[in-house]
């Protein structure tokens, strides 16, 4: 997809709707990845209903992060959003703690742009570091790389299941 520009700005509770739709079908691939990666089983365990969960995970950002939520909108749509928050205050540590597109508008460069954006607004509030959390599966492989590209370093963390 050719890159477009999107124009960010604050989100407002108006859209909230349009927001939770967007990650809704930002996020199925992702947890479609995490069932294959986990098994059934395990996954259902973890995720028995991830869409409701998703759902009041980013209602409860929009609603609990107010000033540090920001959408993109391209024409008159919004087309994704991100959150930040303070991670560690004491070591100026700052988080992008959401972020999802539409995936209509996948490869465009709205994420990397919401990225961007993001870490000035950390700049801006006086943090030195900031930190993101992902998965290491495929289905995150679009989030990292993301993230690499926006010049963040990555830190192993493994996790492992089993089912007993
Ligand atoms: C992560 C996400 C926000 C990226 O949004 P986007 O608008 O498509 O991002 P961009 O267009 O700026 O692309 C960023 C990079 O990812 C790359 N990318 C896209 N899909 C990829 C994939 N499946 N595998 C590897 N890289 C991929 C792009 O090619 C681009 O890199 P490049 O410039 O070197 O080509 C989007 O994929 C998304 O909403 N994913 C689901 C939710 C999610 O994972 N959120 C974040 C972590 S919890």
């Amino acid at each position: 997809m050719d890159s477009v520009q999107p124009r960010i700005r604050p989100f407002d509770d108006r859209d909230a709707e349009a927001v939770v739709d967007l990650s809704l079908r930002a996020w199925a691939p992702v947890f479609a990845s995490l069932e294959r990666v986990l098994g059934s089983e395990i996954f259902r365990r973890l995720h028995p209903d991830w869409r409701e969960d998703q759902r009041r995970a980013v209602k409860d950002v929009c609603a609990s992060q107010k000033g540090r939520v920001w959408v993109a909108e391209v024409g008159a749509s919004v087309v994704g959003f991100v959150s930040v928050g303070v991670y560690d205050p004491e070591r100026s540590m700052g988080e992008i703690s959401m972020l999802a597109v539409d995936p209509d508008h996948h490869g465009g460069g709205i994420g990397t742009a919401l990225t961007g954006f993001a870490l000035d607004r950390l700049k801006e509030v006086g943090m030195k570091v900031a930190m993101v959390e992902t998965g290491g599966d495929p289905g995150h492989a679009a989030a990292r790389r993301t993230y690499e590209k926006a010049g963040y370093v990555l830190l192993p963390i493994a996790r492992y299941f089993k089912n007993l």
